[in-house]
């Protein structure tokens, strides 16, 4: 098969979906690796290394996806002034982040149009199967580890204690909120720079986590909510009162809170009040990371930084984009092993029209599919479809 690695071109935007190591692993499965010249630039990856791993360099988007049968993205190719839809078949796959649970509907009826089959590696069931594909799990990896060395940084105090001959400085606290993936690894790093850490998470199982790595977790009296697989859900109104009610003086005692607490598909809880903020010490600082889904503090802005009387709240927007090279080799070891994966389950091109063949049933596979064969696949995308469904998409006008 043909694979092809674009450039990224979504300002601030520094990952590349494949780095050389991958391409050299699908390349002596046989695959031909097309790479945009300068995809890695972002990630301090020269194009001598691609070719050194034996892709080859094109400097023509357009040219590059008019011959791919796979072109892999991290994010979702900019917009309508895009080359590559000009060149793209029909039938072409494409593989990357794509949001179907929030991104513009529009998007999706448009490559249902084009006849593209895509795949969205955020909508991957969280299942052991699927664990070495979790592109999420890798992104969160990253942007809980980072969200430390940003407060750290922002925090005008040590993280440690510190034992001198001028007496003894105690160490910092930090309150960790939600206890997934992003917040298991602030509190890892966290409690690596030798701060006191606290944590808190709304399901049960986190508890135990919390504690292997050597933070406290909260007692605080509400009930917890999680699906059977182990997913959070959303907890009662009269609970979440409660939670922010319990959840005021350990605010109000923290140098550093990181917020990453999410529910799949909605807007993130508050879990902190403009009046929390108020009450924590003038210096302490907020790392909200739920920023771009609409914050679990009541007064973070999505890629800024506000002073809420002297307490710096941060919600930094694609934190994975700070450490990119690292950001880049987890991604592309997902998507390969995702396309390994599409392998093992039948994907084929016909020979004379280039289109695309997957019939499989596996999970994996129908929980990413977003478009196929002309037709919306993603359930959460037509579920914002109501009145129209699958059938009618397909007769859409093409924008
Ligand atoms: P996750 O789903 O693994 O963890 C979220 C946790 O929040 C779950 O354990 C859940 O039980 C907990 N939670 C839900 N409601 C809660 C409540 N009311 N109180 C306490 N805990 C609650 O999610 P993951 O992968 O760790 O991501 C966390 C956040 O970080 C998400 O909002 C994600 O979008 C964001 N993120 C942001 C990035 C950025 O660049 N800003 C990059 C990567 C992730």
């Amino acid at each position: 098969m043909v694979i092809a690695v674009l450039r990224e071109r979504e300002v601030g935007e520094r990952r590349v979906s494949l780095v050389p190591e991958s391409v050299g692993r699908l390349v002596k499965a046989g695959h031909r690796v097309l790479v945009e010249t300068g995809a890695g630039a972002g990630c301090d990856i020269t194009d001598q290394a691609y070719q050194e791993a034996g892709a080859e360099l094109l400097p023509d988007r357009r040219a590059i996806a008019a011959a791919a049968d796979i072109v892999l993205t991290i994010r979702h190719l900019t917009d309508g002034q895009d080359p590559i839809w000009e060149g793209i078949r029909p039938g072409t796959v494409l593989v990357g982040m794509y949001q179907p649970l929030s991104h513009s509907v529009q998007t999706f009826e448009n490559w249902a149009h084009k006849g593209l089959t895509t795949f969205s590696l955020d909508a991957l069931p969280r299942i052991s199967r699927a664990q070495s594909m979790d592109v999420l799990s890798s992104m969160s990896t990253i942007a809980g580890y980072r969200a430390v060395t940003v407060a750290a940084e922002r925090l005008r105090k040590f993280f440690p204690m510190l034992m001198t001959a001028a007496g003894t400085i105690p160490p910092a606290k930090v309150l960790v909120l939600g206890a997934g993936v992003a917040g298991l690894q602030a509190i890892a790093t966290a409690h690596r720079l030798g701060a006191m850490v606290q944590a808190f998470d709304t399901r049960a199982a986190a508890r135990e986590q919390v504690e292997s790595l050597g933070a406290t977790f909260l007692s605080l009296d509400v009930q917890t909510a999680q699906t059977q697989d182990g997913y959070a859900t959303a907890i009662a109104e009269d609970q979440h009162q409660r939670e922010l009610a319990l959840l005021a003086e350990p605010v109000k005692n923290a140098d550093v809170v990181i917020t990453t607490a999410q529910i799949p598909g909605k807007p993130a809880p508050i879990l902190i009040t403009r009046e929390m903020v108020l009450s924590m010490r003038p210096g302490s600082v907020i790392v909200d990371l739920a920023g771009e889904s609409g914050g679990n503090t009541e007064v973070s802005q999505a890629g800024e930084e506000v002073d809420v009387n002297g307490v710096r709240v941060i919600a930094p927007v694609n934190i994975p984009s700070d450490l990119p090279l690292n950001a880049s080799q987890l991604y592309s070891r997902n998507v390969t092993a995702f396309l390994q994966h599409l392998e093992r389950e039948g994907l084929a091109f016909t020979e004379t029209t280039h289109a695309c063949q997957i019939s499989s049933t596996d999970e994996i596979i129908q929980r990413t599919l977003v478009t196929h064969e002309g037709t919306i696949r993603s359930q959460a995308v037509l579920d914002r479809l109501p009145s129209r469904g699958a059938e009618n998409v397909a007769t859409a006008p093409v924008r």
